[in-house]
């Protein structure tokens, strides 16, 4: 399977990235055909909500930024993962203006999987991380594999990588 890993954290070697490593490693073990985007890394700006992707644009968007490649990415894999920090109780904007510039493509053409991996400084403050998740996965017809979560005390343990392996089972 064709495997997409959004890392949406600026910290090369914080914990989003140890959690999207993890992936990495343990999918390519099972077989899979996996990228690491380090979406955070890479520039991309907000949705202009200009409407040309759905007019003249035709699918493309009018801004010419690293979107153009991480949308063709996107668009090919058949399972997009997402590892991120937790900004202010939902996913870094990072990530999130990653997403929400698929705008100009609607739904994915191929994905049939998602999955999260979200890390924070304090518990229960992932609620609006697993129901953007939730909410991405009806709307994109994909199914939800699942969601990893790693606070202070949980990040780059023993016990977090084997979750982040058994989620990549799901693949
Ligand atoms: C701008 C910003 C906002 C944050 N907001 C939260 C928050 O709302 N809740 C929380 O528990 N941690 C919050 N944190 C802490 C990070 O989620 C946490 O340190 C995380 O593990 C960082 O992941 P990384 O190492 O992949 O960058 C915030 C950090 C930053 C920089």
């Amino acid at each position: 399977m064709k495997i997409v890993i959004l890392q949406g954290s600026p910290r090369a070697n914080g914990n989003s990235a140890w959690m999207a490593e993890e992936f990495r490693q343990a999918a390519t073990a099972a077989g899979h055909d996996v990228t690491l985007v380090d979406v955070a890394k890479k520039k991309i700006a907000g949705c202009m909500a200009c409407g040309y992707c759905r007019t003249k644009g035709e699918g493309k968007c009018i801004q010419k930024d690293d979107m153009a490649e991480i949308a063709t990415m996107m668009n090919e894999a058949e399972a997009i993962v997402i590892s991120a920090p937790i900004y202010y109780f939902t996913l870094s904007a990072q990530v999130q203006v990653a997403i929400q510039r698929m705008y100009c493509v609607g739904k994915p053409a191929k994905v049939k999987k998602m999955a999260l991996m979200a890390s924070s400084y304090s518990p229960n403050v992932y609620d609006g991380a697993k129901a953007e998740l939730r909410d991405i996965c009806n709307y994109w017809g994909a199914e939800n594999c699942g969601v990893v979560t790693a606070k202070n005390d949980e990040q780059k343990t023993e016990e977090t990588r084997k979750k982040i392996v058994e989620l990549a089972g799901k693949m």
